[in-house]
């Protein structure tokens, strides 16, 4: 990776030569550990120009109050108008999706799946998550007892919620995770065989919607449809809602999964941490959020533009028309915000990172998310007590090139150690 960067002085002006500009995204470090290239953008000054793959010149926050700020000012349709709606992957959801609006069409989008994300339906769903954990331990029970964590119990573990959520039968399962993973493929598959499948996605989610506004029944996409058919003002579109749905699923486990994956690692590399946590079972909750915090996976949160010259918390100012990143794992890192960012503290007190995102698009699954790894976690480690890395940790391969820092594999044994 090369190293020398645009630096933009606290005015906003570049200091170096916008020529050669380093490729966004930034890879992490070894074991998926933060980039050290993030902290060098922040040593060297508050924003730094990098290019997306599309070509498009990015602005990148790497502080945590400029972070927050532009994912909480700044607008999505700004980004688009400067030619980043998404830098990393595509838009298969374009004109349907929140996660490309502003208020208030954003905010239309966003009452109806607020609602249906409630706290009090979102806790009412804590069973359902408990047992869908159960059933994935169980199985890894009872099959081979080495294999890839992530295929059997990282991915298996939110698909199962997801789909238990969206009424999905599960012979259905396997074909969901098809449709899915061609979803996150990006450029992992031929892109014709990636349309055609999202496009079976797409037909065989407006079929499931269509049925169930003749009968929404009691899941999750019935309320999203009584929420529809409750909300002021204007209503929601079929398309808008196949786009919602479409969003929950992908949304829903990905992020998850990575997390699940991520955390294990960690928890592994810290056994002192996991044995006050076998001990301690009290001790999860803080746990998770550190694992949020120090494991976030999003090496950028969806590009924002500025409308008008922008000034941020730092000083650094922003032309009109910029496309502008705020790197959420970096913020993660901000040794002003986190006392020795580096290290993994399941005991830290401030739980303020940055993983779901801020502000208008702030992660509408964030509370079901972290039932899953509160839930999650221990079962895992409580049903497999030797749990173990079959590989060494330098081995293991990381996703490069995507917004999200994935582990492509966990290769693990959790049948019992000959002793
Ligand atoms: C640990 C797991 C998760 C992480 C780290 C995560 C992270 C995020 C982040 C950072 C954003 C904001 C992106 C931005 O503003 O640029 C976001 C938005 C979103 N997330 Fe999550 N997410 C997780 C789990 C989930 C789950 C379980 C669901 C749904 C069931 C979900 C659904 C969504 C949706 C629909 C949005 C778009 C919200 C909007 O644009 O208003 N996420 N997520």
């Amino acid at each position: 990776m090369r190293t020398s960067f645009l630096i933009c002085d606290a005015g906003g002006v570049p200091t170096s030569d916008a020529t050669d500009l380093p490729d966004f995204p930034l890879d992490s470090g070894p074991h998926g550990s933060p980039s050290p290239t993030w902290a060098a953008l922040r040593a060297a000054g508050p924003v730094a120009r990098l290019r997306a793959p599309s070509g498009t010149e990015l602005h990148v926050a790497t502080g945590y109050d400029d972070v927050e700020f532009v994912h909480r000012a700044l607008s999505r349709r700004a980004a688009i108008e400067a030619g980043a709606e998404f830098v990393v992957g595509d838009n298969f959801n374009a004109g349907t999706s929140l996660t490309t609006m502003d208020p208030p069409e954003h905010t239309r989008l966003r009452g109806v799946i607020g609602a249906a994300f409630a706290p009090r339906r979102v806790a009412a769903w804590e069973p359902m998550v408990r047992r869908s954990a159960e059933d994935v331990v169980a199985a890894m029970r009872t099959g081979a007892q080495a294999g890839d964590l992530v295929d059997v119990f990282c991915l298996e573990l939110p698909v199962r919620v997801i789909c238990a959520l969206l009424g999905v039968a599960r012979e259905e399962i396997p074909q969901f995770r098809r449709w899915t993973g061609a979803v996150i493929a990006s450029t992992g598959m031929p892109p014709a065989e990636r349309l055609a499948l999202i496009e079976e996605f797409r037909a065989h989610i407006t079929a499931l919607v269509a049925a169930r506004v003749a009968d929404p029944g009691s899941g999750l996409v019935g309320d999203l449809i009584r929420a529809r058919a409750d909300s002021a003002g204007d209503r929601l579109s079929e398309p808008e809602l196949v786009g919602l749905v479409m969003a929950l699923i992908i949304g829903g486990h990905e992020t998850t999964s990575t997390v699940l994956a991520r955390g294990t690692l960690t928890l592994l590399r810290h056994p002192e941490a996991l044995a006050e946590l076998r001990a301690d079972r009290t001790l999860w909750p803080g746990a998770v959020e550190e694992i949020l915090r120090y494991d976030s996976t999003s090496t950028g949160g969806m590009p924002r533009g500025t409308a008008e010259e922008t000034v941020l918390p730092s000083g650094a100012r922003l032309p009109a028309g910029a496309a502008v990143i705020g790197q959420l794992a970096a913020a993660n890192f901000d040794p002003e915000r986190f006392a020795d960012p580096e290290r993994f503290d399941i005991h830290r007190a401030d739980h303020r990172h940055l993983s779901f995102g801020q502000g208008p698009h702030f992660c509408v699954g964030a509370p079901l998310a972290r039932m899953e790894l509160r839930i999650g976690f221990p079962a895992l480690f409580e049903a497999f007590p030797d749990l173990r890395l079959t590989i060494p940790a330098e081995e293991l391969e990381w996703s490069t090139g995507t917004r999200v820092r994935a582990l492509r594999r966990l290769p693990v044994a959790w049948g019992p150690r000959r002793r």
